[in-house]
């Protein structure tokens, strides 16, 4: 084994070794947004302070004196619950800490190894307080491998990566294998891009790897430009050591000396762990030239991206690299031929990425035993919506929705916050993803299976919605993102999807028929073949996948002018419900235009066509009794 590897892991056990306590305070997005920093800020003030009268604690992490070590993670999945805490090496895990725990926690669980009963994490499904994370279904269900230390070591130090046996998949390839070796490796595995396509990794190294020039480049795709989605940003935050990993096996597979990570702006947290993680992989020697003695020399570049979805395409995001305004070129030229400066390029996802060092590690074979045959390994989700535990979530390929949404999800919320147990829809792979129904509740979740049903993987964002959700206010909300978001390059992509958002919102207002409705799907279907791009290929996804599952209430909007699930306000009749009107007359008194009448203390009528839907009444309404307005 290298000098400096073991060097750097041997410091770092004994640091670890001669910590007495472990405290992981997420420091992931979600924790933050939920006040985890005053909380790790507490800790530390609170540690200095008793440190001065108890010199068997210490509160730097990185100092060699330390007893107890405090550090930030990244997500550590259970967003829902955040802010998190995990104290080792009593096996506790806290939920919904909030800043003034702190104080308890240092007394009771740090000091006197006591339990704090109310902060542990209640399985309501079997009313038990779970003590650790073991104990919890949502993770118990998880295979978490490219998440595996992300909430467990802290992202900023690169020796709790290398402690993890971290750089170690890529030293032994830089003294063992042979480019054609490493590709033949992943080829092997199965790997499929978790970008959304599910291409071979393998295949895509290999021909970059055959086709001859001077330079070659890899690059690690950040941009993550779906709304809800938050995988990658989780990985590049949790865990960027892995990633930097991930891309010099790729470097040293297709013959790159340089590397790009483009992360999405909107991450600065992410940019700044990777940025960091970059620097001190090159002052450590893991980076840059003759790495580790291999005579194989390789640099990265962080570059903050453009903030459009359209960027995360790789010949947009291409051209953004290089300066242009992020637009799509037609293919071929493939990347892998003619890619950043007309060189042969990868474009690789950062959870790809991340799973490469895994692989080289445990084994191509190893690696095919987990998930289905097809899509071997496993994939991260952002389970969000009307579940009851949302977060970040891994998975084998293969994995049942049922599974994700009743086991680890815990369920589906009503709109009333009650649990029921079936879902109307879960939209999978984003805004250009599809819908999956009741009936695909068994389905094997893997790149084959989803698309014989018209769905895709995507990147990974898993939406559930109750029985209370419009589907043609869904399919109009992913519409309007990415009609938003084409860059207008091509006629199809950008007058398209302005015509198919016109048509659904006809819809919703209840001025379509059913002749909208057939030329909506072949527009729909016209846009699909037609356009430049995949923003545009995919765009009409939503609306084709939900009229395929959900036609009747479709035709129910145009023909009976009726949303069952209430949302579409232009359908809704004003009504006051006689059975809950008591007469009190302040609905009558608020109206501006007079709509409202009726005797005290009587139930009151509505004029529908006098009433202006303003809203007035029902707001003033103490009872609930009006609606539609
Ligand atoms: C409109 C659009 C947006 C995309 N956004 C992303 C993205 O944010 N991240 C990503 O990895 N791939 C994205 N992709 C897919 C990439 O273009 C590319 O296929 C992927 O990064 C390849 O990596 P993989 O083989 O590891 O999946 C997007 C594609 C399209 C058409
Ligand atoms: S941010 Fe803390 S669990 Fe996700």
């Amino acid at each position: 084994m290298n000098e400096t590897i073991v060097t750097l892991q041997k410091n770092y056990e004994d640091r670890a070794g001669r910590q007495k306590t472990r405290i992981t305070i997420c420091a992931g997005t979600g924790c933050i947004a939920n006040g985890a920093q005053a909380i790790i800020d507490s800790f530390r003030l609170n540690l200095a302070k008793l440190a001065q009268s108890n010199a068997t604690l210490a509160i730097d992490t990185h100092d060699d004196h330390s007893e107890t070590g405090i550090i930030g993670s990244g997500c550590q999945g259970f967003c829902q619950m955040g802010p998190l805490i995990s104290i080792e090496p009593n096996g506790i895990f806290y939920v919904k800490v909030k800043q003034s725990d702190v104080d308890e926690i240092i007394t009771e669980t740090v000091i006197n190894g006591r339990v704090i009963e109310r902060l542990l994490y209640i399985d309501p499904a079997t009313g038990l307080r779970c003590r650790g994370k073991a104990e919890i279904p949502f993770y118990q269900k998880q295979h978490r491998l490219t998440l595996e230390l992300c909430g467990i070591i802290d992202p900023e130090d690169i020796g709790a990566y290398i402690a993890h046996d971290g750089y170690k998949a890529a030293f032994a390839v830089l003294s063992e294998s042979s480019p054609e070796m490493v590709c033949a490796e992943i080829l092997k595995s199965g790997l499929r891009g978790r970008g959304g396509g599910g291409f071979p990794t393998g295949k895509k190294w290999d021909l970059a790897r055959i086709e001859p020039s001077d330079r070659k480049y890899v690059i690690c795709n950040g941009d993550e430009g779906d709304p809800g989605a938050f995988m990658d940003r989780s990985v590049m935050e949790g865990n960027p050591h892995s990633v930097i990993e991930g891309m010099i096996i790729a470097g040293k597979a297709i013959g790159a000396k340089e590397g790009v990570v483009y992360v999405r702006a909107e991450y600065p947290l992410a940019v700044k762990r990777m940025r960091n993680a970059v620097k001190d992989a090159l002052n450590k020697g893991f980076l840059g030239e003759n790495i580790l003695g291999s005579g194989f020399s390789f640099n990265i570049d962080v570059m903050e991206g453009a903030g459009a979805f359209v960027c995360g395409e790789e010949t947009a995001l291409m051209a953004s690299v290089m300066g242009r305004r992020g637009m799509p070129s037609p293919k071929p030229p493939f990347p892998s031929q003619q890619g950043l400066h007309g060189k042969p390029t990868i474009i690789n996802n950062v959870e790809t990425l991340a799973t490469v060092p895994i692989i080289i590690r445990m084994g191509a074979d190893i690696f095919r035993t987990i998930g289905t045959e097809k899509s071997p390994g496993t994939k991260t989700f952002a389970l969000t919506g009307h579940v009851a535990n949302t977060g970040l979530i891994e998975v084998p390929f293969g994995t049942t929705l049922n599974e994700i949404v009743n086991d680890i999800g815990g369920g589906v919320l009503t709109s009333d916050g009650k649990r029921s147990d079936s879902f109307k829809l879960v939209q999978i792979g984003g805004p250009s993803g599809g819908c999956l129904t009741e009936e695909n509740k068994s389905l094997s979740l893997d790149f084959d299976s989803l698309k014989s049903i018209g769905a895709m993987v995507g990147s990974g964002g898993l939406v559930v919605m109750n029985h209370n959700t419009c589907i043609v206010q869904v399919a109009k909300y992913f519409m309007n993102f990415t009609q938003n978001e084409s860059c207008g390059k091509c006629v199809p992509c950008r007058e398209g999807t302005k015509q198919l958002l016109l048509m659904l919102e006809e819809i919703t207002q209840g001025k379509a028929t059913l002749e909208t409705l057939t030329d909506m799907e072949e527009l729909a279907n016209a846009v699909r073949i037609a356009s430049l791009c995949g923003l545009g290929k995919t765009a009409p996804n939503p609306v084709l996948s939900t009229i395929r599952a959900f036609r009747d209430e479709y035709i129910e909007h145009i023909v009976d002018k009726k949303c069952r699930a209430g949302q579409c306000k232009a359908l809704q009749k004003p009504e006051i419900h006689a059975d809950i009107c008591i007469g009190c007359g302040v609905c009558a008194k608020v109206c501006p235009v007079g709509a409202i009448t009726g005797e005290k203390k009587q139930p009151h009528s509505i004029n529908t066509e006098i009433c202006i839907r303003c809203g007035a009444c029902a707001q003033k309404c103490k009872f609930d009794a009006i609606t539609g307005v």
